[in-house]
């Protein structure tokens, strides 16, 4: 099958990781007998550069065509980035917002799954670990405070800043039907997590999600309230299957579900509308810090590449394969530095999609 998809390698290790993730994709290509074209587009840091923007109306036009977009990561290093001195609307992350919504894409999936391989990467205490856990973040991506009106301004003297905090109805439904059609691809619970003990927009969410619960019986339901669920992150990860959260507060969780796997550079994620289309990228950023030394881990990307192939492509064989082929790596004992543990060989980015890429074949073919 032919399949336009286009790269957006963005800043810091987000060429490095993307390269690995194609590399692996041209092997998936080679053993089923598919065809992608790729084409490049600049985000972030890497299209101010170019054209004084992060994101331009050619580069939306382009993602826009495509079958899917694959993402690296964007932005810098705040202290020492030239971009960080341009007015914020024109800094690499405002680039991030404006395809997120520009695409409409308001479902995030940030699947949170603990390897058993990489138990002893996991910072939790083993009788916490239990069983491991395997859960799926779903985070609300074009509305909350991300997107509501905002500004800085100064009254008698005095600075002050404002950012609101908005959600309407339909906004709440379609995100949370997203959440009950996947919990019954899984083990039919929701999360479903907020503030509705302070804020209204909490409460709206709350009233919503159990209209929509309704329709879904055969799928549980609980309330959360999101410093609880921070804590139960860490106390008892394994209670967890679907967690639907709106924009800011899944921006925090996924973080933290991400370490409690054992690294965030493991952690892949899918940010979809209504059609097939979707941007996948990984749930960590650009770590400036290690860019260009080899040394950043490719899996997040390869895994939300291995999501591409699942859900936009609707290739799952190959999304398994894909994801057979990370598991069997680590069997294997390979780790990069962020994941790395005794007796373990420690590989840079290159070999570890290397690695990946050769075991692509390794699984019987289509
Ligand atoms: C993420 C990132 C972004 C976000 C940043 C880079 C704007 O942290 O995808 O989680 O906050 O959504
Ligand atoms: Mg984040």
């Amino acid at each position: 099958m032919k399949h336009k998809i286009v790269l957006i390698p963005g800043d810091g290790i987000g060429p490095e990781i993307v390269g690995e993730a194609k590399k692996v994709l041209d092997h998936v290509c080679q053993k089923y007998g598919h065809e992608f074209q790729y084409e490049e587009v600049l985000l972030g840091g890497a299209s101010i550069d170019v054209h004084g923007v992060p994101l331009t109306d050619e580069a939306m036009a382009t993602a826009k065509s495509a079958d899917a977009v694959l993402m690296g990561s964007i932005g810098g290093d705040a202290a020492t980035s030239p971009w960080y001195r341009l007015e914020p609307s024109k800094r690499p992350e405002a680039g991030l917002l404006r395809i997120r919504k520009g695409l409409n894409l308001f479902a995030n999936l940030r699947p949170a799954y603990l390897y058993s391989q990489l138990k002893d990467a996991c910072p939790l205490r083993p009788d916490i670990i239990g069983e491991g856990f395997d859960m799926l973040i779903m985070r609300e991506l074009t509305g909350g405070l991300y997107f509501g009106e905002r500004k800085t301004y100064e009254e008698n003297g005095i600075r002050a800043a404002m950012d609101t905090l908005v959600y309407n109805e339909e906004e709440i439904r379609r995100i949370a039907v997203k959440g009950f059609q996947i919990a019954r691809k899984r083990r039919n619970k929701v999360t479903s997590v907020d503030k509705a003990n302070v804020l209204d927009s909490s409460r709206l969410w709350r009233k919503v999600v159990e209209e929509v619960a309704a329709d879904y019986p055969d799928v549980e339901l609980e309330h959360m309230l999101v410093d609880n669920c921070a804590m139960q992150l860490v106390r008892d990860p394994g209670q967890f299957d679907v967690i639907l959260t709106e924009n800011m507060f899944g921006d925090i969780l996924s973080d933290e579900a991400s370490m409690v796997t054992g690294s965030i550079g493991m952690l892949s994620s899918a940010s979809l509308n209504e059609t097939r289309f979707g941007l996948y990228e990984p749930s960590h950023g650009s770590a400036p810090d290690i860019a260009g030394q080899d040394k950043a881990n490719p899996i997040a990307t390869i895994l939300s590449a291995a999501m591409m192939l699942r859900y936009s492509l609707d290739l799952d064989a190959e999304a398994d394969a894909v994801e057979q082929a990370v598991e069997k790596v680590l069997e294997e004992g390979y780790r990069t530095g962020d994941i790395m543990s005794d007796g373990c060989t420690c590989v840079g980015t290159r070999e570890m999609g290397d690695l990946i890429a050769k075991a692509i074949w390794g699984g019987g073919s289509h």
